[in-house]
């Protein structure tokens, strides 16, 4: 019999990507999410896809007996638990609403978990949690600092709250995965990210531009101390970053305890950099702006993942055209939204 997985947020943009690399893995699956962000349709194409089915449930995070009917329906193996609020802006205006979502529906999945004897979960964090790092690359040892919204202070919250189950529960096999800059699609075209209303994030910006449906990218900021003034990240294709949960649960089936992972490449792109590969991987031209610094910003931040290359026999391959290639076929089969 396969090794069933429930993907929370499995009909969003990295959990469905998820979904398919779990299921072509041979792993079964069920997605719970609450579609303020994902989709059913999203779920019906990972089925496309992968060429298999899964058991969608429409339901929350925080509604304890719904969390209670899927694990006493289904003999889950472990979790993936990738739903979550993620606009920073947002969080910043409804901070409530981030710390109910996030940290609180956190402590009621880990308490069903509980009950239910699951007790191996993967927990999608954020390089946000490094705050301003006080150096690059980033390694997981270094401390977290400063941060500047209640999106970074619930992921880094949320990882306080898996170490003290960890330490008071011995049973517990715990993964913590920071993710650095997802971006990209299935190489299908049939899954990717789908912004609600203006992307906040750069790359689906620049397709949106591309595709005609915004006029101009403003470009936050080229005052920055880095190579060429505009801020340097690290951008991981998502398909490595759902490969990264494959090792990652089966790393922590071998060893209890909670397990902190950097998810990234290893090396920075500016902005200015990531619009010349987007053109060339699309053949259209960016319109952009320079315009000041985004609050919050900080100019660079790119991993360190010797760690999770050594202990998880992961490495992220794909390259930034692929990304961009991957990005703008998605683009291209998308329908406008706001
Ligand atoms: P997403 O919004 O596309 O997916 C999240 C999914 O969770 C959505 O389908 C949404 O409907 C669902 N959801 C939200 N709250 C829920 C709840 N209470 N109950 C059930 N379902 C709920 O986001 P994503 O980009 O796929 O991000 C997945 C996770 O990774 C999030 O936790 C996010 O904070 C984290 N993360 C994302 C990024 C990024 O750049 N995308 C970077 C670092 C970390
Ligand atoms: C942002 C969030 C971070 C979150 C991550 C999720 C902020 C301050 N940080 O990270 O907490 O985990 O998204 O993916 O919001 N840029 C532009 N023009 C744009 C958009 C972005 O120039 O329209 C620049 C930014 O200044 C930055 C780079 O592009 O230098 C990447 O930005 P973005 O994609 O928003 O990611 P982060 O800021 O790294």
């Amino acid at each position: 019999m396969n090794k069933k997985v429930l993907i929370t947020g499995g009909a969003g943009y990295i959990g469905s990507h998820a979904a398919v690399t779990f299921l072509e893995a041979g792993y079964d699956v069920v997605i719970l999410d609450n579609f303020s962000n994902g989709s059913a349709d999203t779920v019906r194409r990972v089925e496309d896809i992968s060429k298999r089915g899964l058991r969608l449930i429409e339901g929350d995070i925080r509604d304890k007996s719904c969390l209670h009917q899927i694990f006493s329906e289904n003999e889950v193996y472990a979790v993936l638990h990738f739903a979550g609020l993620k606009s920073v802006a947002e969080s910043v205006s409804d901070p409530l609403r981030y710390y109910e979502n996030n940290v609180a529906g956190t402590v009621f999945l880990c308490e069903a978990m509980e009950e239910a004897n699951v007790r191996r979960l993967v927990f999608s964090s954020s390089a946000t949690v490094y705050g301003d790092p006080v150096e690059n690359p980033v390694s997981e040892r270094c401390l977290t600092g400063k941060l500047s919204s209640p999106y970074g202070r619930s992921k880094s919250m949320v990882e306080e709250v898996l170490q003290d189950i960890a330490a008071a529960k011995p049973a517990w096999h715990i993964a913590i995965l920071r993710y650095f800059n997802p971006a990209g699609a299935h190489p299908s075209g049939l899954i990717g990210e789908s912004p609600n209303g203006p992307p906040n994030n750069l790359i689906p910006y620049i397709s949106q531009v591309a595709a005609g449906w915004r006029d101009v990218l403003r470009v936050f900021g080229d005052d920055y101390p880095t190579p060429d003034g505009t801020g340097v990240r690290d951008y991981i294709h998502v398909q490595d970053l759902a490969e990264g949960h494959l090792s990652a649960l089966e790393a922590i089936n071998k060893r209890a305890g909670l397990h902190i992972w950097n998810l990234g490449t290893g090396r920075g792109y500016s902005v200015l950099e990531v619009i010349r590969a987007f053109e060339i991987a699309s053949g259209r031209s960016i319109n952009f702006e320079i315009e000041r610094r985004r609050l919050g910003d900080v100019a660079e931040c790119w991993a360190d993942p010797t760690k999770a290359q050594m202990e998880l026999n992961w490495k992220a391959n794909r390259s930034l055209t692929e990304m961009m290639t991957d990005a703008w076929r998605w683009q291209k089969n998308s329908l406008p939204s706001a």
